[in-house]
């Protein structure tokens, strides 16, 4: 019997209810499968206990999350604590300290979703760099000036644009494709364009380009057929899939796995959404992104076959549609939608 422990972020608001559901859902494939069970250590740390500690998380907070085969992560944000404080000291801190430099996100129109745009041929991933460049953090601000800085280190960028190659090479795929912006950001983008060539040179049978991140935006809704690997910045990648997942019918249904390639660290898995105060309490929230992501999780642990069968489980009830949450069309619940899947896991 293999004994997965698991580390669960729930944070705040719709987190809450999507990690629960996702956790049900890890019991009924443990117990279809028979070798495998999981160990959960729940962490509280959200805005509340943000309110209540006047921190995130604990100080040894890294340490307590070290120790486990994954962790998996809802959302964390909520009105009454200033949004750049919730990301800056929870989320930033466990992306680059645990050296979670690959963010992975899957564009894919499972069966069954449907796309508010007329070409429905979307498959691709966009592969962020999650570690530096925008989201670095540094700048200045006083009264009358903001200025924010973006670190490209040369090995942040290289080693990003590497997997990107590696990947696309990996999945059979013939095409990377770059996000930026070097005819505006001629320091950051020149650099960045600079390294691609230097990568793309050691990959002779890929087809390989660049486009402007403006373009590319419009490219995504007129020409997704077209994309296979996506390489970008942090901050571009972090809007590109946002879009990507408009693209898919809802933000709700979209997964991202934050990857410590050397498994050095544990990586962390979550989907793209937040906590949506909006709809949070009412039961709505689509859980589809997080059970991509748990899916994303089980095979980076090495359980393709239990990730598979929740995969095609997940689009069993997306096709069938009467399960489903509204934003989706359905007219269902997180609830139901989570008691459809686990009816098709055990089934
Ligand atoms: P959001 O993703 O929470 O919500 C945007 C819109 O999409 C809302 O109308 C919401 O109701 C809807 N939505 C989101 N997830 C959904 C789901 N699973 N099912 C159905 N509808 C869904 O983004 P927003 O409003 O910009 O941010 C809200 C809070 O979340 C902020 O505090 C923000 O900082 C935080 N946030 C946290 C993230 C994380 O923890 N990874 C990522 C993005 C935002
Ligand atoms: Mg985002």
């Amino acid at each position: 019997m293999k004994t997965y422990r698991l580390n669960l972020i729930p944070g705040d608001g719709i987190g809450v209810d999507v990690v629960n559901e996702g956790v049900r859902v890890l019991e009924a494939l443990a117990e279809k499968h028979g070798g495998m069970k999981f160990s959960f250590n729940t962490l509280p740390w959200s805005c509340a206990w943000y309110l209540e500690h006047g921190k995130m998380m604990p100080d040894d907070g890294m340490e307590i999350l070290r120790d486990c085969d994954a962790i998996l992560l809802g959302a964390v944000g909520f009105p009454g604590v200033p949004d750049h404080v919730s990301l800056r000291n929870l989320l930033l801190p466990i992306r680059t300290g645990f050296d979670q430099y690959v963010n992975m996100r899957p564009i894919k129109l499972l069966p069954g979703l449907v796309s508010p745009l007329k070409d429905d041929r979307i498959d691709f991933v966009v592969i962020r760099e999650n570690s530096e460049g925008e989201y670095c953090g540094r700048g200045s601000t006083t009264k009358d000036k903001a200025v924010q800085e973006a670190i490209f280190t040369r090995k942040g960028t290289e080693r990003i644009i590497r997997y990107a190659f590696d990947y696309a090479a990996k999945q059979g795929l013939t095409k990377v494709l770059s996000a930026t912006k070097s005819n505006a950001l001629n320091h950051s983008m020149v650099f960045w364009d600079s390294i691609f060539d230097e990568v793309r040179a050691q990959y002779p049978g890929m087809e390989s380009s660049r486009m402007h991140i403006d373009a590319l935006a419009g490219f995504f809704i007129m020409h997704p057929e077209r994309l296979q690997v996506v390489v970008a910045s942090n901050l571009f990648g972090d809007i590109l899939t946002d879009l990507g997942s408009a693209m898919l019918g809802s933000i709700g249904v979209s997964p991202s796995g934050n990857i410590n390639p050397e498994g050095k660290y544990p990586s962390m898995f979550e989907p793209i959404h937040g906590s949506a105060p909006d709809i949070a309490g009412k039961g709505i929230a689509n859980p589809t992104g997080t059970f991509w992501a748990i899916a994303m999780m089980l095979e980076q642990l090495g359980e393709k076959p239990a990730a598979d069968l929740l995969m095609d489980r997940l689009c069993a009830v997306l096709k069938e549609g009467k399960a489903t949450t509204p934003d989706i069309g359905g007219k269902g619940t997180t609830t139901s939608m989570t008691d459809a899947l686990i009816a098709g896991i055990r089934g």
